[in-house]
Order: structure tokens, then sequence, then C-alpha cells
């Protein structure tokens, strides 16, 4: 098949690119950086001709709510309008699990957006909503880095390796389109304080880092929120497995 990946020089969308590349399939690669821009259209449908399925594993600047699905509402719509000029039969969305149970956190009003755009829109479609991604808690920290000290939300996750994500994403966009699919998390819940003290730890990097509720992510977070539900699909990669290869 020929199937696009937007996002294709991210983290997750490289992963993709590489799980789709090794079962065969014709890969076109969509980012800014390789002349193709969702926000304008640039090269979009020129990339499109005669592909298949699409993944969406684009991402968004940091920036204010309104900013955020103003970000989202664009790349997606322009995305798709150009899968319906050039008769692709699948578009691939990776979201967040939980983020219709949190309100308050921009990126998450964004990605609600993406959903929305996504299952009103011309392209029969797939949503994969992921929990966070092993590499998360580091990056936290890394917004608030100064002077060897960090903030970071106590939150309970259960995070997933990036190359599994990308693993289920390549085998969803060569299927046919299932609506919402299942949430899709690691094996085991992970308190991301410990996960960025781990992630750091193992880096060498000296950070001191400080749990609070202040910040991106308040105490609406707290508890359960972005925990997978029950009939989740189960990655295999481990925290452990993560930290132990690619920290
Ligand atoms: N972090 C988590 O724990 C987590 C968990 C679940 C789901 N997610 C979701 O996963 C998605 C991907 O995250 P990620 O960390 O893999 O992203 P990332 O590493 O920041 O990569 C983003 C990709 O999008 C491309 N891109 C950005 N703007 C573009 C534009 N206007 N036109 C074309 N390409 C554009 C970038 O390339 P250029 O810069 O070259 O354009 C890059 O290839 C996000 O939507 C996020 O919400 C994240």
């Amino acid at each position: 098949m020929r199937i696009a990946v937007a996002g294709a020089t991210g983290n997750i969308g490289s992963f993709t690119v590489a799980a789709l590349e090794h079962e065969g399939h014709d890969v076109v690669r969509i980012s800014r950086s390789l002349g193709v821009d969702l926000s304008t259209g640039e090269g979009l449908d020129e990339a499109l001709h005669g592909v298949d399925a699409v993944v969406d594993a684009t991402n968004a600047p940091p920036l204010d709510e309104a900013a955020t699905v103003a970000h989202f509402g664009r790349i997606t719509g322009n995305l798709l309008a150009a899968e319906a000029r050039a008769g692709v039969r699948h578009h691939v969305l990776l979201s967040i699990v939980g983020i219709d149970r949190v309100g308050g956190n921009a990126h998450y009003a964004g990605k609600r957006e993406q959903e929305r755009l996504v299952a009103e829109g011309p392209v029969p479609w797939t949503i994969v909503p992921a929990t966070q991604f092993h590499d998360f808690a580091a990056m936290v920290a890394g917004w608030t880095e100064s002077d060897g000290v960090a903030t970071i939300p106590p939150l309970l996750v259960q995070p997933i390796a990036p190359g599994d994500v990308g693993d289920v994403l390549a085998e969803v966009a060569v299927g046919e389109p299932q609506g919402r699919y299942a949430d899709v998390a690691g094996p085991d819940p992970q308190d991301l304080v410990d996960m960025a003290r781990r992630t750091l730890s193992a880096r060498g990097h000296t950070v001191k880092l400080v749990p609070t509720w202040a910040g991106l992510f308040g105490p609406e977070m707290a508890g359960p929120v972005l925990m997978p539900g029950e009939d989740a699909r189960i990655a295999p990669t481990t925290f452990d497995d993560w930290l132990a290869t690619a920290s």
C-alpha cells in the first residue's frame, strides 16, 4: 500500500514510517522540513497523489487554548480536504487517552478539535487514543528546567513506548477504518515524578524535581483520569525495558 505519514520526522511519526517500511509499504513522508506544510497546504496535493491511507502524527507548538484549537483545526482541515481530493480511503489520527475527562489543558482542547473534525470529516477514519509516551516525563521536566530545578506534576499514567505506538499506527493504517479504536497503553501504571527522576538519572542529568500541580497539569488531573479503559490494547514494552535501551 501507499501510505502517507504526516509528522514523519517526529517522535512517533519516525517509528510509524519504520514499521510501515519494514512491512514493505510505500511511505510518503510529510513534514515542513520535507517541504510539505499542513498549515498552508503547500506541497500537500502532490504528496497525497496515489495514497491509500494517511497517518496523522503531527503536533502543535505550546500555545494558549484558542491558538492551539485554531492550529490543530487548520492543519487537520487542510489535511482532510486534500485527502478527499486525492481519494484517500482511510485517515488514522493519533490522539490521547482521557482528553474528554479533563478541561483546562490547551493541548487537549486542540486534540478534541482534531477528533471532532476527523469524526465529522469526509474520509473514513480510525482514531487511536494512546497514553503518555515513556519519554513524556523527562520532556515535561524539560519545559520548566532552570538552574538545575524543574517542576513536575505527580500524574498517574500508564505510559507506552514510542516504538509500540508506531507499530500500532502502522498496523491500523493498513486495515479497514474502525472509528474509535481501543485505548492503547503500556503494561504498567507509573508515577510521573518517579519516571522523570529515573529517566534523568539514566541520562546522567542532575535535576532537582519539585512535584507540584501548579503549571500546565493541575489538580483536575489527579487520580485515574489519564488511565486507559478496561478494554485497552496493552503494548509489550515496559518502562524499565525502554529505560534500559532508549532513554
Ligand atoms: N507526548 C505524549 O506523551 C503523547 C501521548 C499521546 C499522544 N500524543 C500525541 O502524539 C502526537 C505526535 O507527538 P510527537 O511527540 O511524536 O510529535 P513531534 O515529535 O513533536 O513531531 C511532530 C511532527 O509533526 C511535524 N509537523 C508539525 N507541524 C507541521 C505542519 N504544519 N506541517 C507538516 N508537518 C508538521 C513535525 O515536522 P516539522 O517540524 O518538520 O514540520 C514533526 O515531524 C501529538 O499530536 C500528541 O498530541 C502525545
